[in-house]
C-alpha cells in the first residue's frame, strides 16, 4: 500500500510519536509511507516525501511535529479539496492518516467522501474529541499547566494575592478542570460552570476576610478578559490580583509517557485498520481499549466526561 500521513491544526506534544508509529508499522507491513508537510495546506501544494525508518528516528520524545502543521479554513471548499485529491492521485497514495483535532477530522471526512481512505488520529491538547477518552497532547499540556500553576501559587501565597490563570482548551473545559483539580485551585471556571462574576467577587472577598493568604482561579480561555477581571477582583475583594495567560507554552515540550504511549498505540492501530480495509473512521482509546468510530459520528459525539469530577469539586475546593 502507499499511505500518506499528515498533522494538521494546532500542534500537540506526542504527534511525533504518532507519526513514528504510523511509519514504522506501515513499513513492517511492507507498505510505502509518505510524509505530507504542513497539513492540508502542504497537501494541496504537493509537499510530499517518502519516509523510511530513519526519517522517524529520534522523534518519539520530541514536542511539536516534524511534519509541520497549518490551519486551512479554505479546505471547506470542494475545489480546494480537489487539489488535494489530485496530489494524492499523482503520488498514487490510496490512504491518508490525518492526525489532529476536529478541523482535521472534518477534512478527513470530506476526503473520504471523495474516495480517499482516511483515518483520523486524535492529536490536540484540548481533549475535545469525544471518540477517545484522551487526545494526544492533553497529558503533556496538563503537566505544563500544573507546573505553571504550582509556581504561581508560590508567589501568590508569598504576596497574599489572588492569581487568575487562563488555560487553553478552545471550548473544552478539560484543561481548566483537570489542572484546577490537580493544583487545588479555589475556583475553576469553564464553559460548563460559566462565569458568575458577582458570585466570584463575593466569594473572594469572603476568602480574604477569612484571612486566606491567596486564591487561585483557573479559567478556560474564551470566557472573559482576564486582565479586566483581575482589576475588578482587586477593586472589590481586598486581594491584590494578577492575571496570567499561559498561552502557547501549553502546546510545546517533551511529551509525557502517557502521550507517547497513547500516540504509539493509536498510530500503529490506524495502520492495522487500513490493512483490514477499515477507513473513514477515527481511532481512539476508550476504557483502555483500542476502538474506532466513524468520522461523522466522532464529530457529532458529545463528551461523556466523568461528571464525578465536577461533583467532587464542590466537596474539595
Ligand atoms: O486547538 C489547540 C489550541 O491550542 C486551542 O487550545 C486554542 O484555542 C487554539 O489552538 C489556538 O489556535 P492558533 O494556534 O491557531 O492560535
Amino acid at each position: 500500500m502507499r499511505i500518506g500521513v499528515l498533522t494538521s491544526g494546532g500542534d500537540a506534544p506526542g504527534m511525533n510519536a504518532a507519526i513514528r508509529a504510523v511509519v514504522r508499522t506501515a513499513l513492517s507491513y511492507g507498505d510505502q509511507v509518505f510524509g505530507v508537510y504542513d497539513g492540508y495546506k502542504g497537501l494541496i501544494e504537493g509537499k510530499i516525501q517518502e519516509f523510511d525508518r530513519k526519517d522517524v528516528s529520534e522523534i518519539l520524545n520530541r514536542g511539536g511535529t516534524i511534519l509541520g502543521t497549518a490551519r486551512l479554513p479554505e479546505f471547506a471548499y470542494p475545489q480546494v479539496r480537489e487539489l488535494a485529491v489530485k496530489q494524492l492521485k499523482k503520488h498514487d497514495i490510496d490512504s491518508l492518516i490525518c492526525i489532529g483535532g476536529d478541523g482535521t477530522y472534518t477534512g478527513a471526512l470530506r476526503l473520504t467522501e471523495m474516495g480517499i481512505k482516511c483515518i483520523g488520529i486524535p492529536g490536540t491538547i484540548d481533549n475535545d474529541i469525544a471518540s477517545s477518552d484522551f487526545t494526544i497532547g492533553f497529558s503533556t499540556a496538563l503537566n505544563t499547566a500544573c507546573d505553571a500553576i504550582d509556581k504561581l501559587r508560590d508567589t501568590s501565597s508569598s504576596h497574599q494575592r489572588c492569581s487568575i490563570i487562563e488555560v487553553m482548551g478552545r471550548h473544552c473545559p478539560d484543561l481548566a478542570l483537570y489542572s484546577g483539580i490537580c493544583c487545588g485551585a479555589e475556583y475553576i471556571i469553564t464553559s460548563q460552570t460559566g462565569l458568575d462574576k458577582d458570585q466570584l467577587l463575593k466569594d473572594l472577598k469572603k476568602n480574604r476576610l477569612q484571612g486566606r493568604r491567596h486564591a487561585i482561579v483557573v479559567i478556560s480561555e474564551n470566557l472573559t478578559d482576564v486582565y479586566q477581571l483581575a482589576k475588578e477582583v482587586e477593586e472589590y475583594s481586598g486581594y491584590e490580583c494578577r492575571a496570567t495567560i499561559l498561552g502557547y507554552i501549553q502546546r510545546g515540550g517533551t511529551p509525557t509517557p502517557e502521550d507517547r504511549l497513547l500516540a504509539s498505540r493509536l498510530g500503529s492501530y490506524a495502520i492495522d485498520l487500513i490493512h483490514e480495509d477499515i477507513f473513514g473512521v477515527a481511532v481512539g482509546i476508550m476504557k483502555n481499549s483500542l476502538t474506532y468510530t466513524k468520522l461523522e459520528d466522532a464529530l457529532n459525539m458529545t463528551n461523556n466526561r466523568d461528571i464525578s469530577l465536577e461533583k467532587m469539586l464542590t466537596k474539595t475546593q
